[in-house]
């Protein structure tokens, strides 16, 4: 294990390192970058599918101040898309390149003008008439094409023992058909990008989680080299998945940039991200459990059914939560999919597990139920040796520990032992519990650090900070590693020009970017301890307030800095052989307590509280926070998000933060979270997991049980709304 690792910088709850800049405005955000640019107003597509059949746009080209009006008859060339990569995120993201429509939303035209004003006033005379289609819409379990998919690092279809015969032997059963509904992330700062070009090289501003994908996805749209792309996010307001691939602001900004010769802007409108950005589609769900009278789950068999966008192949799979959670027999799981006219789908937060913890953990305790067992009993009691799904080892199990832990500073034991068994007034009070279980990914990533005469360490990789708090960890762990003080660190990331990481995405990122930049550090001890003239091995000598030190030897790093030009070093990661041979989770446990209105069936969330094992804490306030969103979320998976979908246009009717109902401050009560700091060695050479998407995993499941609790009735249509309720 790294003991190198005192603890001295590396878990404290530093302030982030970015807060001045955040709260003074002058961390810039993709828009507000100090460029002299046109700007661009999409115009989007009012059918889901079919054809442009003409657009006019001479009305729009004689507003004063409109500079060009690009649709798809005079757009610069760009590849179709889906060319040039098998990955979703790399492949062209080509617009404007015929006259067919896929989704509503798509655009079918950019209004570049002098101001936002003109372009938005002039986009209003553009007239467009379409060959209309009917668009092919919704989940239809009948569809002869209906595909295996499924998402996220899962088989698309798993046969884990026999599960006819240990559903023939199972004493209790249930059988429960779920949906969860379209949903978006519609993060504070919306999609947006400044493009411009310098000849052939392409330099672009935009917001997004993984910056070489990006590279990646702008090189086979234009078809050009990736190095003649420069690729810059340096402040981001939120991504959750929407940001991790690129969009149609930024593939439209690069196309009027090259066709006008100058700096074009495009910012997605709040009205334009429901349609032009991605989001989480509407899941069927099917779940069916066994278990003997003594409360011995047997067998598992979970069916999913949803949707894909054409052209842009992502299927979630709800099922992730079942696949490492309990011991059974048989564990059986399926995903179908169809192409449809819907808009984007892709990963939002947490993808898999944090609908499967809403709906998978309301069936583990209806089973619980029907054995006639407490739900927390339960689950202790089907806690599994090895994986359930594969049969490997767990790297790290501690489940058990985040439930045992949690029900004790919950006071699960004062539960109502029978729904609608406790009263306060006109409310009926209900506790709920549910598992938290996430993959613990880790990519690839490499990072380069200099180290100044003068004693001021930079930091480069093109990693991003999403909100997440990556600058800040990661001048903890150059400075825990370096014995410098965090004042004396500049991390410069999301560039790139900078050494290629992972970016930002399924909890991996302060992972794989950590351990790069870990690694590099051990590579500059190595420098800096030869230079100082000691004679063994780096990790017996403590870095610490500036100095190295062994035995009774101290020297200050300034005495050997001063004469040098600097030191630099280098250092990457990749998975390990430990991420294939056993099976790699952080996990957790939530307990929440609700009041139902008797009258109005309004639910009230009155209480959190969390216990979570995600490795090494790097920072005990960034993770803190990222586990306060993950309760956030739950609390809007559970009672509030929703997007409705008009069946008659292939667009969204509630597209505004007015309609779509989020988790507000009122909604949230004060939470309890509490890590279980379990370092892991078969993550990485840091010890971290995941964590930032744990807390959304099961937090909404711990509701909807505490609902059931309260009032004896399950919803399985979510979000569970009053008038379901009533
Ligand atoms: Mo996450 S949904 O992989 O940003």
């Amino acid at each position: 294990m790294n003991d190198i690792i005192k603890g001295k910088w590396i878990g404290k709850p530093l302030d982030r390192v970015d807060g001045p800049l955040k709260v003074s405005g002058e961390a810039a955000y993709a828009a507000e970058h100090d460029i002299d640019a046109a700007i661009g107003f999409i115009v989007e597509s009012t059918i889901a599918n079919g054809s442009v059949s003409s657009i006019d746009i001479s009305k729009a080209e004689k507003v004063e101040g409109v500079i060009a009006v690009l649709t798809h008859e005079n757009a610069p060339k760009m590849k179709p898309w889906g060319d040039g990569a098998d990955d979703r995120f790399q492949q062209s993201h080509g617009v404007l390149v015929d006259a067919a429509i896929r989704h509503y939303g798509q655009p079918v035209a950019l209004v570049v003008a002098e101001t936002l004003e003109q372009a938005r006033y002039a986009a209003i005379l553009i007239s467009v008439i379409y060959d209309e289609k009917t668009p092919k819409l919704g989940i239809d379990r009948d569809d002869s094409e209906l595909a295996d998919g499924i998402d996220g690092g899962l088989e698309e279809t798993n046969r884990r023992g026999d599960f006819e015969k240990a559903w023939g032997e199972s004493d209790l059963t249930v059988d429960l058909n779920f949906t969860t509904p379209h949903m978006i992330q519609a993060a504070m700062e919306p999609h947006a990008a400044i493009a411009e070009w310098d000849g052939d090289r392409l330099t672009v501003h935009n917001s997004t989680q993984v910056i070489d994908w990006g590279v990646g996805c702008l090189a086979n749209t234009f078809g050009i080299d990736k190095n003649n792309i420069r690729l810059l996010s340096p402040y981001i307001g939120g991504g959750f998945g929407s940001k991790l691939g690129q969009h149609y602001e930024t593939i439209l900004a690069a196309a009027a940039a090259k066709k006008l010769d100058r700096p074009v802007k495009v910012v997605q409108t709040r009205r334009n991200l429901f349609h032009d950005g991605p989001h989480r589609s509407r899941i069927e769900q099917r779940i069916r459990l066994g278990a003997t009278k003594d409360g011995t789950l047997k067998a598992i068999n979970f069916e999913t059914w949803s949707t894909q966008a054409i052209g842009h192949p992502f299927t979630e799979g709800p099922m992730a939560s079942a696949a490492n959670a309990y011991r059974c027999d048989a564990l059986h799981w399926t995903g179908k999919t169809r192409e449809t006219n819907e808009t984007i789908n892709d990963s939002m937060r947490a993808p898999g597990e944090a609908l499967g913890g809403i709906t998978f953990e309301a069936a583990i305790d209806e089973l619980a139920e029907k054995v006639g067992m407490d739900p927390l009993e339960f689950r202790l009691k089907n806690e599994p040796a090895e994986d359930p799904a594969s049969g490997k080892p767990f790297a790290t199990r501690d489940l058990v520990d985040c439930l045992k832990k949690g029900a004790e500073a919950f006071g699960w034991d004062a539960r109502p032992k029978e729904p609608r068994s406790r009263m306060e007034g006109r409310k009926l009070i209900g506790y709920g519990l549910a598992s938290a279980i996430r993959g613990n990914m880790m990519m690839e990533g490499s990072c380069q650090i200099d180290l100044s005469s003068s004693g001021h360490l930079t930091v480069r990789m093109d990693m991003t900070d999403i909100g997440t708090g990556t600058y800040t960890i990661l001048t903890q762990i150059a400075a825990e590693a370096l014995g410098l003080h965090p004042d004396d660190i500049t991390v410069e990331l999301a560039d790139s020009d900078n050494p290629t990481t992972s970016g930002s995405g399924g909890s991996f990122g302060a992972g794989t970017s950590g351990s790069a930049l870990w690694n590099a550090c051990i590579a500059m001890r190595e420098k800096l301890a030869k230079a100082g003239g000691f004679n063994i091995d780096p990790d017996g000598i403590a870095f610490d307030e500036g100095a190295m030190q062994a035995g009774d030897r101290s020297v200050p790093l300034r005495d050997v800095l001063k004469d040098s030009d600097g030191f630099s070093a280098e250092g990457s990661i990749e998975p390990g052989d430990e991420h294939d041979d056993y099976v790699q989770n952080s996990y957790g446990a939530h307990f929440c307590e609700v009041a139902v209105d008797i009258d109005t069936c309004e639910v009230e969330v009155r209480r959190f509280v969390s216990v979570f094992s995600a490795g090494r804490i790097l920072n005990r306030k960034t993770a803190r926070s990222q586990c306060l969103g993950g309760l956030v979320w739950g609390i809007g998976g559970a009672l509030r998000e929703e997007l409705w979908l008009d069946e008659r246009t292939g667009g969204y009717v509630n597209r505004d933060l007015a309609e779509y109902h989020l988790a507000v401050n009122r909604d949230v009560p004060q939470c309890e979270v509490i890590f279980l700091e379990n370092p892991d060695p078969k993550s990485n050479p840091i010890g971290t997991k995941g964590i930032g998407e744990l807390a959304l995993c099961g937090a909404g499941g711990a509701i909807v049980n505490a609902i059931y609790n309260a009032t004896g009735k399950r919803v399985y249509d979510l979000p569970v709304t009053l008038d379901k309720l009533m």
